[in-house]
């Protein structure tokens, strides 16, 4: 080999991987359980397949594939009869817990009868189904958290409740919340304070942010001026978030509480829903409360909008390229993979406490920089 003097210089590949084949093990919210009491069958495209969800004579919820076991006919088209769906191909009935409970032209009902029916759960407004591949019952330690004000009239309800299709793999959703620097860059505000938390199957991301002065609109003469927020936000298995978010104006503090959670519709798209209740306080009657949970919603919108901007145009990447500022997308990652194995294989590093606060000192000076040099060019 001959010496050429310079050496080639190294540069970094993507490993772009592959999602992974299976969906998540846990509960995943499917939306306002209230939308699925108007008497008839939905029908939801989620974890690979299509499911049925239809109330009962009690008005129970439950939720089953929703592709009948005689010729494969599509329950969602059917109807309610009693305590069961009926088939709109040839009227078989089932009922919530899978079993077929009548052909009305059958003289019996083969014992094999039995479609695959999903834990269901309706808590505080919401409606969850949980996943295992396993096909194990769900762990009451991993149940969805309560959410007190979400049936308290000292909050409003669900406001800016929104349902999205997001065509990715819904890894780059969990990304995001180990990473700080994105938040200045996309979302127009960024972290003074920024600290993951991960431990068994919550993934905490603790935050103090301040929005950027050269983007946000002034506030007019009189009106409260919004300083930042705190935030304390986790993930409860896979998929559902819920964020204790408040508002700092200079004159008095607003508490919210934003709901951000999927499902998978297949390994690359899912449905991102989102809402938010505002408490009520002496600065914030009941109408002012719902008032500024609307306009919330429209803002966590155009927030989700910009994160899908770039999932949109972005790749999978398996292998980051990290600098000392950022998050611990490796650990999460690993972290997050708990939900994509059997139960056996869980590993202790999937689980175990995790903690990560960032020193936010260099980033915050650099962009404060920014947004002085902007406010000056702006004059
Ligand atoms: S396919 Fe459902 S009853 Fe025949
Ligand atoms: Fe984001």
């Amino acid at each position: 080999m001959t010496d050429t003097g310079a050496a080639e210089e190294q540069f970094r590949e993507i490993e772009a991987g592959t999602a992974p084949e299976r969906y998540a093990r846990g509960w995943h919210c499917l939306g306002l359980s209230r939308e699925f009491r108007d008497g008839k069958p939905h029908s939801i495209q989620a974890f690979g397949t299509k499911l049925v969800i239809f109330a009962d004579s009690t008005g129970e919820l439950r939720t089953l594939d929703a592709y009948c076991r005689h010729m494969g006919g599509d329950l969602s088209q059917g109807e309610i009869k009693g305590d069961s769906v009926a088939c709109p191909f040839h009227d078989w009935r089932w009922n919530g817990n899978g079993r077929c409970t009548d052909i009305p032209y059958a003289r019996r009902v083969p014992p094999v009868a039995k479609t695959r029916s999903w834990h269901t759960l309706d808590q505080d407004g919401l409606l969850f189904v949980y996943n295992d591949p396993e096909g194990r019952p769900p762990p009451a330690e991993v149940a969805p958290p309560r959410i007190p004000g979400a049936t308290s009239d000292e909050w409003t309800d669900w406001k800016g409740f929104k349902q999205t299709v997001v065509q990715t793999n819904c890894r780059e959703l969990i990304d995001n919340n180990v990473d700080m620097a994105h938040f200045f860059y996309v979302h127009g505000s960024f972290p003074t304070y920024f600290k993951n938390v991960f431990e068994g199957h919550v993934a905490a991301q603790h935050m103090n942010g301040v929005s950027r002065e050269d983007i946000r609109p002034p506030s007019k003469d009189g009106e409260p001026e919004l300083v930042g927020n705190s935030s304390s936000a986790a993930y409860y298995g896979p998929s559902f978030m819920i964020d204790e978010l408040t508002y700092h104006y200079d004159r008095f503090d607003i508490e919210s509480v934003l709901l951000n959670c999927h499902y998978p519709i297949d390994a690359n798209s899912f449905v991102l829903t989102y809402g938010v209740i505002v408490r009520n306080s002496e600065h914030l009657d009941a109408a002012a409360a719902e008032k500024m949970a609307e306009n919330m919603g429209a803002f966590i919108t155009k927030g989700f909008e910009q994160d899908v901007e770039i999932w949109r145009n972005k790749i999978r990447i398996d292998n980051p390229l990290l600098c000392e500022q950022d998050g611990p997308v490796y650990q999460q990652r690993r972290w997050y993979e708990q939900f994509y194995v059997d139960i056996a294989d869980v590993e202790p590093d999937m689980v175990n406490r995790f903690e990560f606060e960032l020193d936010t000192t260099r980033p915050v000076e650099s962009w404060k920089r920014e947004v002085a040099e902007n406010l000056a060019r702006r004059g």
